[in-house]
């Protein structure tokens, strides 16, 4: 596995040393607030696992599972929910929690889909951003690192469902994908 990656941007410590900082950061910013923390399936388990042990206020967890239809290696715009939330976010803080924004076309439709739901207020916690290729006006609140353009794996981001297991975050060598 680890021979398809062209370069290791972030160490497991360097990531987990910056997540808690988002934690802090987090957990500051909504005392007092009713947190829900939305992970969205599958990219940011991890991250997202890594982010909740270190909150340290009172929050609930609900995951949602989207799928944009595509190629694998780019967005296509259409967003299908697969699994929503179990419960009402009616009155509720969420706190979306993102692998990765590219484009933002899938948070634009899934913050959309939010919205009409009556939430008291929503923001995203993004591990990676990849300014350069945003497509939509997208406001992500807490990022972890910008990264550069190409195809980012590892940490739970994946290429074809595979790489999620490694402990760091990469680039995938561009002969495994243009194959
Ligand atoms: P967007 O709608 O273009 O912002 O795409 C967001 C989704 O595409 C992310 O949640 C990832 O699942 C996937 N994605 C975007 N860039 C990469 C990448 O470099 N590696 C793996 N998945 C990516
Ligand atoms: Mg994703």
């Amino acid at each position: 596995m680890k021979q398809d990656i062209q370069e290791i941007l972030y160490s497991e410590e360097i990531l987990s040393k910056r997540i808690k900082e988002l934690a802090s950061e987090i957990s500051t910013d909504y005392r007092g607030k009713d947190l829900l923390i939305v992970g969205i399936l599958k990219g940011s388990v991890i991250f997202a696992a890594e982010l909740i042990k270190n909150i340290s206020i009172k929050c609930e967890i609900d995951f949602m599972a989207v799928s944009s239809y595509g190629s694998s290696t780019e967005t296509s715009g259409v967003v299908r929910i697969l699994k929503d939330l179990d419960n009402s976010i009616e009155g509720k803080d969420i706190l979306v929690v993102e692998d990765i924004v590219d484009t933002g076309v899938t948070l634009t439709y899934l913050l959309k889909y939010l919205k009409a739901r009556k939430a008291n207020s929503i923001e995203i916690v993004a591990l990676l951003n990849k300014q350069a290729r945003r497509k939509s006006d997208l406001d992500v609140k807490y990022i972890g690192f910008e990264v550069p353009d190409g195809f980012i794996v590892g940490y739970g981001i994946d290429y074809a469902e595979k790489y999620r297991n490694l402990p760091f975050i990469g680039i995938l060598k561009p002969e495994v994908y243009e194959k």
